[in-house]
C-alpha cells in the first residue's frame, strides 16, 4: 500500500518560534519551508534488526541501584490508522532524579548518579509495544531564562516504518505544576494535543511496593499524531 506522507500541522504542533522558548528564535526557519519530494528512501526504510541495537537495555534502573522513584513506562507505537508499528526503533534519554543529565554538557552543580546511564534503546514488539524500567527524572532549570524550570520529562526519538515518520518528542507526568509553566509544552496551542504528551498512570504496570506504572502511547503521524517536540 502506498502511503502519502503529508505533514500534519496546525495547532497540534508547537509554534516554531515562541517567546517562551528563547532558543526557537535562533532555530526556527526564517524563510518559508521548501517541500522536498519523497523518494523510496524516505518511504520504505529504515528497517532495524536486533543486531542494530547497542548495549543499552530496557531496564535502566541498573538492578535497582539508581537513586530516585522507580517507575515502569510502557506503551504502544501506532501509525495514523491506529495500527501497531512493530520493529520501531525507540530511544529515550532523561535526567537523573536530581534533574542532571549524565552528559558533559550538563555543567549544573547537581549530583550525578554513577549508576544511571539515562538512556535506553529498543525495538517495539509485534504489537508495537515498548517497556522501560527507569526512575522518575527530576526538574531542572534552563540557564539564562529567569529561572524557568523544565518539568520532569523523558525525551523520545522514534523511527517508525519510514524515515518520513520520524518523531522526536518529550513525555511529561500528569499533575506536575511545572507543566503549565513550561515554555516547550505550552508552545503547542491545542490543549488536546498537549495532553497527548502526558503519560497516564497505569496500575497494571505497577510493581507492588516497588515501582509505579505509567502508560505513554505514541502516534507517529496523522490527525492524532503525538506532537513533535525538540
Ligand atoms: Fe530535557
Amino acid at each position: 500500500m502506498t502511503r502519502i506522507y503529508e505533514p500534519f500541522g496546525g495547532p497540534t504542533q508547537p509554534d516554531l518560534r515562541t517567546k517562551a522558548y528563547f532558543r526557537t528564535t535562533l532555530t526556527a526557519p526564517a524563510e518559508p519551508l521548501i517541500a522536498l519530494p519523497r523518494t523510496v528512501t524516505e518511504t520504505s526504510g529504515p528497517v532495524f534488526g536486533d543486531q542494530d541495537l547497542c548495549g543499552v537495555g530496557v531496564d535502566i534502573s541498573n538492578n535497582n541501584t539508581v537513586l530516585g522513584s522507580l517507575m515502569v513506562l510502557a506503551g504502544q507505537v501506532l501509525d495514523e490508522d491506529g495500527r501497531p508499528v512493530p520493529n520501531a526503533l525507540v530511544e529515550v534519554w532523561q535526567a537523573n532524579a536530581s534533574g542532571k543529565y549524565p552528559h558533559e554538557v550538563d555543567s549544573r552543580p547537581a549530583p550525578q548518579d554513577p549508576n544511571f546511564t539515562g538512556a535506553a534503546r529498543l525495538l517495539t514488539d509485534a504489537e508495537g509495544r515498548y517497556k522501560i524500567t527507569t526512575i522518575r527524572p527530576g526538574a531542572y532549570p534552563v540557564p539564562n531564562t529567569g529561572n524557568w524550570w523544565r518539568p520532569p520529562h523523558i525525551h523520545f526519538s522514534l523511527y517508525g516504518d519510514a524515515f518520513a515518520s520520524r518523531l522526536i518528542t518529550q513525555m511529561f507526568f500528569p499533575g506536575d505544576p511545572l507543566n503549565d509553566l513550561d515554555g516547550i509544552l505550552q508552545a503547542i496551542p491545542d490543549a488536546d494535543a498537549r495532553n497527548r504528551l502526558i503519560a497516564k498512570p497505569d496500575s497494571s504496570l505497577d510493581i507492588h511496593e516497588h515501582a509505579l506504572g505509567f502508560r505513554f502511547d505514541i502516534v507517529l503521524r496523522g490527525r492524532n499524531e503525538t506532537p513533535m517536540v525538540d
